[in-house]
């Protein structure tokens, strides 16, 4: 039988699949693997919060995409927490699991307890190994200020405040920052 993270891997792979956004999966595979780094004894909870942390863009679309506003990222969170929380209402996964899952994914970009933390700090160090080094090249080309790029990434890397975290995440989000420099010199 196949477990709960498992229905929920192929839930989330499907619905980016379907919105033509299967380039997004890695990010996903990665965060779930920092989790297990970050927090060798995790759960299955956590687990399956970090894979399915950002299911509503493959829903409502690219609506955060590089936001910083407190009030988009709550938002974003919250109805990545719904969707979730209704797939694993689909497939009978028991109450207090299904409030657990949705309880990390609505503060996934803010941290706050200690397993929100976690994930949290997974999501940032995958999105420098998965995302940061494409949107420092897809971002120039679209016309983005570089300066607005670079708040991003900021925001991104002091969103991770534990030391062994910290240390994981500097060399990537340095990488990211020279990519973004040189991709802005090279256009300019
Ligand atoms: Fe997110
Ligand atoms: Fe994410």
């Amino acid at each position: 039988m196949k477990s709960i993270y498992n229905k929920v891997e192929e839930f989330v792979k499907e619905t980016y699949r379907r919105a033509g956004k299967e380039k997004t999966i890695p990010h996903f595979e990665r965060t779930a693997y920092w989790v297990e780094q970050l927090r060798p004894d995790s759960d299955e909870a956590l687990r399956v919060a970090a894979f399915s942390h950002d299911i509503e863009r493959a829903i409502y679309g690219d609506w955060v995409q590089g936001s910083t506003d407190v009030d988009v990222l709550q938002k974003h969170g919250e109805l990545s927490a719904e969707i979730i929380g209704g797939f694993l209402r689909t497939i009978d996964a028991e109450d207090s699991f299904i409030s657990k899952v949705k309880m990390l994914v609505a503060r996934h970009e803010f941290g706050g307890n200690d397993e929100q933390e976690i994930l949290n700090e997974a999501d940032c160090i995958s999105y420098f190994e998965t995302r940061a080094p494409i949107h420092a090249t897809v971002w120039p080309d679209q016309g983005v200020p570089k300066a607005h790029v670079r708040k991003k990434f900021e925001f991104m890397y002091t969103r991770v405040k534990t030391k062994h975290a910290k240390e994981i995440v500097k060399p990537l989000f340095e990488k990211a920052i020279e990519k973004l420099e040189s991709r802005y010199e090279a256009g300019s």
